[in-house]
C-alpha cells in the first residue's frame, strides 16, 4: 500500500510544528524523516498514524484518503519513540496485544506469535518481562508487536535510539530486511543521518517544520539542496570565497584561503562578484606534496584517529578551519605545527551563495 502525503500542515496556536510537507512512499519502500530535535518528525508520523489531526493537507494510503480516519481503522503497525512495552506483560503477551484486540483466536494467536519470535530471534525469551530483556531484545519485541498484526504500513519513531552504535546498526539492517520481506511500506523517524542513509530508500530532511530536501542517500549527500542539508548530512568544510568569472561550462571561484577553483557551471547559481561558501567534504581532501594543482596550504593543529581514517584538523591562511579525512598511512608523518599541502577534488565541491 503506497502512501501519499500532500501539503501536510500542523500548527499549535501560532507555533508551526509541520509547515507544508509533501512526500510519496511507493509500496514496499521506506521513507526516513530526518532532522534535528523539534523539526516535526514525530508530529508528521503521528498524523500518518491517525493520532494527531492535521491542520490542513491530506494523507492517502493505497489511493484512499485517510486524513481523518481514526487510528484504529488504519492498517498501520506502530513502534513508538522509546518503544513503550507494557511492563507487566511478558514478551509474548506484549506481542499478543494487537491480536487480542482484533479478536484473533487463541490457536492462531499462538502460531503467529511463534513466527514473530522466530523471525526476530526472540525464541526462548517469550515468558520474560520487559525489564528482564536487554534494550535490543525489548526493541525487537516492540517491532514484533507492530508486525504481528500484518499491517500494510509500518511506522517507526526513533525505535533504536536507546541502543549502542553497533546494535543500532545491526538492528536497523535487520529491520530493513524484514520490511522488504514483508513488503511493508514504512516511514521511519530518526535524527541519525547515518542510520537514515543506510536503511531508507528516500530521505526527507526537515528543519523547523519545513521540508528541506527529498531524495535518496547519494542525492542528499552529493547534491545537498542548501547549506543546512550540506551541514546536517555527513561532515562538511565551508570555505568562504567569491565568484570571479563565469563561462559556459565553468565558474571560477576565488577562495579567501588563497586558491582559485573551477566548478561546473550548472551547479553554481550567481554571477561574478557574488560572495558565498564552497562545500568541501573532508574525504574529498588528500595530503600531497607541495606544487600540485588545487592545493591548499594549511597548518596542522591536531590529528585524531578514527579507526581506518585519520582526521587532520588544520588552519588555512585566511584563518578558516579545515578537516581532512585521510587514510592514516598517507599522513606522511605530519604533526601539529607542521605545514601541510592539501589537495582537493574540485568536482566534489558545491557552491552556496550568501543572500
Ligand atoms: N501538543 C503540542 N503543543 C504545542 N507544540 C507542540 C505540541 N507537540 C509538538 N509541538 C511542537 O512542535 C514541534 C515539533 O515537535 P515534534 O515532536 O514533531 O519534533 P521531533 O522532530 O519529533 O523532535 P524529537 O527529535 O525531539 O523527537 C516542536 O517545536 C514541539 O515543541
Ligand atoms: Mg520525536
Amino acid at each position: 500500500m503506497d502512501i501519499e502525503i500532500n501539503h501536510l500542515r500542523k500548527t499549535y496556536g501560532s507555533a508551526v510544528a509541520v509547515a507544508d510537507l509533501s512526500a510519496k512512499v511507493p509500496q514496499g519502500q521506506m521513507l526516513a524523516l530526518l532532522g534535528p530535535s523539534g523539526c516535526g518528525k514525530t508530529t508528521t508520523l503521528r498524523m500518518v498514524a491517525g493520532f494527531i489531526e492535521p491542520t490542513s493537507g491530506s494523507i492517502r494510503a493505497g489511493g484512499s484518503d485517510i486524513t481523518r480516519m481514526p487510528a484504529h481503522k488504519r492498517d498501520t503497525g506502530l513502534v513508538f519513540q522509546n518503544y513503550a512495552l507494557f511492563p507487566h506483560m511478558s514478551a509474548a503477551e506484549n506481542i499478543a496485544f494487537g491480536l487480542r484486540r482484533r479478536g484473533v483466536a487463541r490457536a492462531e494467536r499462538e502460531q503467529r506469535i511463534g513466527v514473530m519470535l522466530d523471525k526476530l530471534k526472540l525464541s526462548g525469551l517469550a515468558d520474560r518481562l520487559p525489564r528482564q530483556l536487554s534494550g535490543g531484545q525489548q526493541q525487537r519485541v516492540a517491532v514484533a508487536r507492530a508486525l504481528v498484526i500484518n499491517p500494510s504500513i509500518l511506522l517507526l519513531d526513533e525505535p533504536f535510539s536507546n541502543l549502542d552504535a553497533k546494535l543500532r546498526e545491526s538492528t536497523g539492517l535487520e529491520m530493513s530486511r524484514l520490511q522488504r520481506e514483508f513488503g511493508l511500506t514504512s516511514i521511519f523517524v530518526t535524527h541519525d543521518q547515518t542510520e537514515a542513509m543506510s536503511i531508507a530508500d528516500t530521505i526527507a530532511v526537515m528543519k523547523d517544520g519545513e521540508l528541506q530536501q527529498l531524495g535518496n542517500a547519494s542525492e542528499i549527500y552529493q547534491k545537498p539542496a542548501n547549506r543546512f542539508v550540506a551541514d546536517f548530512i555527513g561532515r562538511a568544510n565551508f570555505l568562504p570565497g567569491h565568484i570571479a568569472d563565469r563561462k559556459e561550462a565553468h565558474v571560477s571561484i576565488v577562495l579567501t584561503a588563497g586558491l582559485t577553483v573551477e566548478l561546473q557551471a550548472d551547479g553554481v547559481g550567481g554571477s561574478p562578484g557574488d560572495e558565498g561558501e564552497v562545500l568541501l567534504r573532508p574525504e574529498a581532501i588528500s595530503v600531497t606534496d607541495a606544487g600540485q594543482a588545487n592545493t591548499l596550504k594549511a597548518t596542522v593543529e591536531q590529528i585524531s584517529y578514527q579507526g581506518s581514517i585519520a582526521n587532520l584538523h588544520g588552519r588555512l591562511p585566511d584563518g578558516s578551519a579545515i578537516v581532512a579525512s585521510v587514510p592514516p598511512d598517507t599522513l606522511r608523518g605530519l604533526a601539529p605545527g607542521d605545514a601541510a599541502s592539501l589537495v582537493i577534488r574540485a568536482n566534489a565541491m558545491r557552491w552556496f551563495g550568501r543572500r
